[in-house]
């Protein structure tokens, strides 16, 4: 069976699986990352976004076979539990989450936004969080958490 090489998390993993068109989101969660939740898995809702290379992708629509190579950030990668990233913490205090299952995708989205702008504005967060749907409307509060992260809200 074809073995691939996935660098997760800053760790080596080795998967194998006969099909190299196998999901991204499939393969983390088989390997117990499960914070990256399958939602629609036709790229269409954001719950399954991870980092790739610091971008944020929507892993139900890349193969395993198209990871090999890059570095893939879930959020139980981003920063630690000693440590945790300042958009995790900035989620937590202004109670973003609701039912929950949007929230992983959309840190992940604000992660991205962050690392290549350290102060966006708040239409360059709408933008970055549009792809995550969120049934429960919480929005407003994760762009405050965003702003927070950012520096630019108390
Ligand atoms: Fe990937 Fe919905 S599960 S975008």
């Amino acid at each position: 069976m074809p073995r691939y090489r996935l660098h997760v998390n800053s760790r080596m993993r080795t998967v194998d699986s006969s099909d190299a068109d196998k999901p991204l989101l499939y393969v983390l969660r088989g390997l117990g990352l499960t914070a990256t939740k399958f939602g629609c898995g036709l790229g269409q809702c954001g719950a399954c976004t991870v980092l790739v290379d610091g971008t944020a992708v929507q892993s139900c629509q890349m193969t395993v076979a198209n990871a090999q190579g890059k570095a893939i950030t879930t959020l139980e990668g981003l920063g630690s539990a000693a440590k945790p990233h300042p958009i995790k913490i900035a989620f937590i205090d202004e109670r973003v989450p609701q039912c929950g299952y949007c929230t992983s995708g959309m840190i992940m989205s604000a992660a991205a936004l962050l690392s290549k702008k350290r102060k966006p504005s708040e239409s360059e967060v709408r933008s970055a969080l549009e792809v995550n749907l969120c049934r429960c409307g919480t929005h407003v509060r994760a762009l405050r958490a965003v702003m927070m992260a950012s520096g630019q809200r108390g």
